[in-house]
């Protein structure tokens, strides 16, 4: 008999659910929530408000359109953390009163472990995919994470170097704001910088022991950049928008790139794979493909529907969970931060 696994994804701002069986994708619905854009960035009261209003269309939805019923699933599989606190308990409570109700177990899951084990999601056009291979690496570059990671299966993995302040979403996010690019802005400079010369500003690169990262010294130089250039142009940034938007994205992508490389040298490891929101950064995934040519690293890039956060992710990891019988209590709390082991 096959498995049935439902994933819900509430962590932020984003309504997700979706069906996996046997480890293929039946349906992955997400809901983005537009209520933050005129805020500049994620409000945490409007977004769980907003998980509220979408979480019974979307599962209804994910459930629909996978063609099976509510009674058919083997288990519900939610994100139990890291995020914001109220969204995260919308996802748990729900998935709390449907697994009552269908009198099926509950698996609580790591965001950040899902991130990672996108990679294992099937799709039935793309059954054959190659999958990572353990141990392999991964570079988890998103809005609230930026973390290079070892992982040894499934549910053994560890950080190995990770922000010691902004996330990479957060610097593309922050100097978007400030030229007025809108939230959240790390597509809009993706789209801008191909247009422009990425050698043409030059702005700080941190300095940081080992394989952490630091990305406020950047943002500190690019808004110092900016309010010089002003004071000689008031049009200054209109006029330069491109090379502006090209120089930062290569600095962003170098600061990663030079730890990832790193990283590779001290583990031996040159299986290497990327996740989050951020890498469905263009200059991301061209530096990836390089390396792999120039250094013979194997890599995995996401599906783009996989890289901002999904539902599929957490029922893939709740698959390999339910053959493990790994299931949590029906009082599981939710968790804002979780510990650097990712289990
Ligand atoms: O994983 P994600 O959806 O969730 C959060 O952690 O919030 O990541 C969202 C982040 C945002 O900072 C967004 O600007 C960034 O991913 N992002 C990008 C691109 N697409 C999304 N950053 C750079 N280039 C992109 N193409």
């Amino acid at each position: 008999m096959s498995t049935i696994i439902l994933g819900i994804e509430s962590s932020c701002d984003d309504t997700s659910a979706a069906v996996i069986s046997d480890g293929v994708l039946l349906s992955n619905v997400i809901a983005s929530q537009a209520v933050h854009e005129a805020y500049g960035g994620v409000v945490p009261e409007l977004a769980s408000r907003a998980h509220q209003q979408n979480i019974v269309p979307v599962v209804s939805e994910a459930i629909k359109r996978a063609g099976i019923k509510p009674e058919d699933l083997s288990a519900i599989a939610f994100t139990r953390g890291p995020g914001l606190m109220g969204s995260l308990l919308v996802g748990l409570s729900f998935a709390k009163g449907l697994a009552s109700a269908l009198q099926i177990p509950m698996i609580e899951v790591n965001h950040l472990q899902g991130h990672v084990m996108a990679h294992f999601v099937l799709e039935k056009d793309n059954i054959d995919k190659p999958l990572p291979k353990y141990p392999f690496l991964c570079l988890l570059v998103s809005g609230g994470n930026s973390q290079i990671i070892k992982v040894m299966s499934y549910k053994e993995m560890e950080v190995i170097g990770q922000t010691i302040d902004d996330a990479a979403g957060e610097a593309f996010d922050k100097c978007a704001k400030v030229m007025g690019l809108g939230y959240p802005g790390g597509p809009v400079i993706d789209r801008l910088a191909k247009e422009g010369d990425p050698n043409r500003f030059k702005f700080a690169k941190p300095h940081i022991q080992g394989l952490n990262y630091s990305f406020s010294g950047l943002k500190t130089s690019f808004l110092y950049t900016l309010r010089d250039a002003i004071k000689e142009n008031p049009n200054f940034i209109e006029e330069n928008k491109a090379d502006l938007c090209a120089s930062l994205q290569k600095t962003i992508v170098d600061i990663l790139m030079d730890k990832v490389r790193k990283a590779v040298k001290e583990t031996g490891i040159r299986e290497v794979a990327v996740a989050g929101g951020v890498s469905a950064n263009s200059g991301v995934r061209n530096a990836f493909t390089e390396h792999a040519r120039k250094y013979g690293w194997t890599i995995h890039l996401p599906k783009f529907s996989f890289t901002t956060d999904n539902a599929a992710m957490i029922a893939i990891v709740g698959q390999y969970k339910y053959l493990d019988r790994d299931f949590c209590k029906f009082d599981a709390p939710a968790f804002a931060r979780v510990e650097n082991n990712i289990r």
